[in-house]
């Protein structure tokens, strides 16, 4: 027997049918804000992501599936989506075409982790990025969106930390200071750690390691304090423009965000709900990526949240809810073609669900079917009504069974 792939998972109806209602809240509420839907490919030169995301990030370094093709070109399965987004605006200079470009997306993304718990190698995201608008106001539209998407999903118990990460290269001097304060330490570093102490030492900075967060408690400032007055002050604004809107929100001068390519804000938002993977989104500025990968200077910010832990929050029963309204019951060989029409016409005239037994099981099977699938109606069609050219109609909840022309099913349900 061939399995899945540890980390990826088949979704069958029951759940499919909750997130598509999901989706549907989400493109709802994106229409609402202004953001319309991009869709870029699955996989993408590897090179894309290296740039972006960073040569010594987690994602780069050991997790991307990437693979070499007929061609020898290096291609990449999405580890995340920002790059590719950013990619295809430089790609389309969409600058030139708009002062403001504000996009969402919906997709599966891959990364080689460890599987657990909301922990997933092929796990879906949705997220949302604006590009064009340096100003603080975007990134508070951007953190309360995060919010209140979390809110319209009836999911109570949230945080969110923000921090700045100030612009330019503090995030560089940052971490070399770091780097130096903590190689003092070296000794009690195990191998993992003293690879990223050498490769990327912000990575220590939410080390489970106690001993390192002593040291980092007693030894190290906090990247807040490195940047500069003008980065404080956009800071602020955000903050005061997020309290204006009742945005709850603690600033956690240790965050850092594990992708290369932010400045400025960067914001995550967790549950207490979820344990050990608690971020349910995370994001912020990047104002240097669209240059980085051969744009313009346009500053962006946006963020990204994953779909499985959303599901796990809203604690979910996965009822499946997409219920039939019409069973149709045939009883006979020689009325395939007749019942088989009369669904299509139904479904054609209607648009209702319409249900039509394909395994030929007994009157008796095929009502407990109907009664499974909450079908409101039944029709029997057998071949004594058919040749007075008419069929059954059973109310399944009433029970009370009628005999209707066939030319009259339509507007039997019309008046229903
Ligand atoms: P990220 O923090 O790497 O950021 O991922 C965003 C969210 O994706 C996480 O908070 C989590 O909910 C979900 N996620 C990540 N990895 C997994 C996984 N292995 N299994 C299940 N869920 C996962 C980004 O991806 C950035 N592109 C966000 C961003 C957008 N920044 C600016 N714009």
């Amino acid at each position: 027997m061939i399995k899945n792939i540890k980390g990826t998972k088949d979704l069958f109806p029951e759940v499919t049918c909750d997130i598509q209602d999901i989706e549907r809240h989400l493109n709802r509420f994106m229409h609402i804000h202004g953001y319309g839907e991009i869709r870029t490919p699955i996989f993408e030169a590897t090179e894309l992501f290296s740039r972006s995301v960073g040569e010594h990030t987690d994602i780069v370094n050991k997790e991307m599936y990437t693979w070499e093709d007929q061609n020898g070109q290096s291609l990449t399965l999405r580890p995340e989506m920002t790059a590719s987004v950013v990619r295809s605006y430089v790609q389309k200079q969409l600058w030139k075409i708009e002062p403001i470009s504000k996009f969402y997306y919906i997709g599966p993304s891959f990364r080689r982790e460890r599987p657990q718990k909301g922990r997933l190698r092929q796990f879906h995201q949705f997220g949302v990025e604006a590009l064009g608008s340096p100003y603080p106001e975007q990134d508070a539209e951007i953190i309360s969106m995060a919010y209140n998407i979390y809110k319209m999903f009836g999911i109570e118990n949230l945080s969110i930390k923000i921090n700045s990460l100030g612009s330019n290269n503090i995030r560089q001097k940052f971490s070399l200071e770091l780097k130096e304060t903590l190689s003092k330490f070296k000794s009690i570093f195990n191998e993992s750690e003293l690879i990223r102490l050498e490769k990327n030492p912000l990575r220590l900075l939410d080390s489970k390691n106690k001993n390192i967060q002593n040291i980092l408690e007693k030894n190290t400032p906090n990247i807040f304090d490195y940047i500069s007055n003008d980065d404080k002050n956009h800071f602020n604004r955000v903050t005061n423009i997020l309290d204006s809107m009742n945005i709850p929100y603690t600033h956690d001068q240790k965050l850092v965000r594990g992708l290369d390519y932010y400045n400025r804000t960067v914001f995550e938002v967790t549950s207490n709900d979820l344990g050990g993977q608690d971020a349910l989104c995370g994001g912020g500025r990047y104002d240097n990526l669209v240059a980085q990968l051969g744009g313009k200077e346009i500053p962006a910010i946006g963020f990204a949240a994953g779909i499985e832990r959303l599901l796990i929050a809203m604690k979910l029963e996965h009822n499946q809810t997409n219920n039939t309204d019409i069973y149709i019951i045939n009883l006979e060989d020689e009325l395939i073609e007749d019942s088989m029409k009369i669904s299509d016409d139904i479904r054609k005239d209607l648009g209702v669900a319409v249900y039509i037994d394909s395994l030929r099981r007994s009157l008796k099977s095929q009502l407990r079917h109907a009664n499974k699938l909450n079908a409101k109606f039944s029709i029997i069609i057998d071949s004594d009504t058919i040749k007075d050219k008419a069929v059954f109609i059973k109310n399944m909840e009433t029970k009370k069974q009628e005999r209707i022309l066939s030319n009259d099913i339509i507007s039997y349900f019309e008046s229903e």
